[in-house]
């Protein structure tokens, strides 16, 4: 790469935030692009107060062509990581045509300019979801893939574009990682995950729980063929999931056609688990109630992340322990999230 800059889409997100400080640190410039649909650019700012260096940023959706030839033409990007996406399994049944046009027509808009500037080294987030309800566990890249919401149906639809597009033109170098479930915060607790409304996900769910945001927390059944009964699910610190990127990026530069890695922990923790490694980080107690199954949910899922060890030397290193703790302190700091 003659330059290090990087393009991040999605960058002002929960993930793409964390990217973007451990890119910073691995010495890359980056430059994001954020519609703000999920985001606020406040959680940029304090990227550049992590990094004490700047973040770049462009206004604008990732299906605009147009805004997309202007960064191509004024910066000299040597890769793109494009987080930018919807994300809601619930909001995805009932709005399949948004979830498609953004995800996907969005994912087409990107490579086709990508490809009229020639850059082609390209990092996407997929996700677990694309196995659907696994046969077996834990669960390789090269197992069956299904999908059982719009969400991950556009995942998969975008798995199979990059694959087709590198099996056209061994030029392009791209990774397909997917995630597990990303939790957590960086360590200062100055940035983290900040949903809109009601959490869907556990660990948001839990930590509004413990800062008295939330009475109770709902357990989505107990009936499962784990542990306790509760849902097992392979919880990795988003940190170490920016530090994936990170390699993969590197990793690319000698490679050429489209690769898959799962970026999980190899370990599976229950809700109850997970609730009691919370109280135990935060020393606060999060009451819950045993409800009925979540429709859709599967009993378990977690990986089998020995490709990106043996390929990326990439391992995720923090425990459970540390993504409570980091969960907490961001949520303490933020209890209401970003500032308007
Ligand atoms: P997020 O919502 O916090 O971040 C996504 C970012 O993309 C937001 O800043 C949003 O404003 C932006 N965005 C959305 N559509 C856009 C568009 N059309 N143009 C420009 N920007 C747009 O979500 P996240 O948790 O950081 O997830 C990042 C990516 O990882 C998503 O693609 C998501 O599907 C994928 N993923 C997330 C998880 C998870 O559990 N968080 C798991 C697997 C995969
Ligand atoms: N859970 C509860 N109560 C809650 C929320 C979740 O008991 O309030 C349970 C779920 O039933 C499940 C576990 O906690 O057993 C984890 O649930 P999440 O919603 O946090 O995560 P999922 O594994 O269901 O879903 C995540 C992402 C999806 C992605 C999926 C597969 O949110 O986008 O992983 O990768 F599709």
């Amino acid at each position: 790469m003659t330059t290090k800059k990087i393009l991040v889409t999605g960058g002002a997100g929960y993930i793409g935030s964390h990217t973007c400080v451990a890119l910073l640190q691995a010495g890359y410039e980056v430059l994001v692009l954020d519609n703000f649909s999920n985001s606020k650019a406040e959680s940029l700012r304090r990227v550049e107060t992590i990094s004490g260096k700047k973040v770049p940023l462009v206004q604008a959706d990732v299906r605009d062509r147009e805004a997309l030839r202007d960064v191509f033409r004024q910066h000299s990007i040597a890769g793109v990581i494009h987080f930018a996406g919807l994300k809601a399994v619930g909001e995805s049944v009932a709005e399949p045509l948004k979830y498609y046009d953004n995800n996907v027509s969005g994912s087409v808009a990107l490579a086709q300019v990508m490809a009229e500037f020639g850059v082609q080294v390209l990092v996407f987030s997929s996700s677990a979801t694309v196995y659907g309800d696994p046969a077996q566990l834990p669960i390789r890249e090269d197992f069956p893939l299904s999908a059982t919401n719009p969400y991950g149906g556009s995942k998969l639809m975008v798995e199979q574009i990059y694959g087709d597009l590198a099996a056209s033109d061994a030029t392009w170098q791209i990774a397909l990682l997917r995630y597990f479930n990303p939790v957590g915060a960086h360590s200062s607790g100055t940035i983290g995950e900040d949903p809109n409304g009601l959490p869907n996900n556990l660990m948001p769910f839990v930590s509004q729980v413990a800062v008295g945001r939330r009475e109770f927390l709902n357990v989505w059944g107990d009936d499962y063929a784990t542990i306790d009964g509760t849902g097992v699910r392979d919880y990795i610190h988003v940190m170490d999931l920016a530090e994936g990127h990170v390699r993969a990026l590197a990793w690319l530069q000698n490679q050429s056609g489209a690769h898959v890695f799962n970026l999980g922990t190899g370990r599976g923790f229950s809700v109850l688990e997970m609730v009691k490694a919370f109280e135990l980080a935060s020393n606060k107690p999060v009451p819950y109630r045993i409800s009925p199954r979540r429709p859709g949910d599967v009993a378990a899922v977690y990986a089998d992340a020995s490709k990106a060890e043996r390929e990326l030397g990439w391992k995720a290193v923090r425990d459970i322990n540390a993504m409570c703790q980091d969960a907490w302190h961001w949520q303490k700091q933020n209890p209401v999230g970003y500032p308007d």
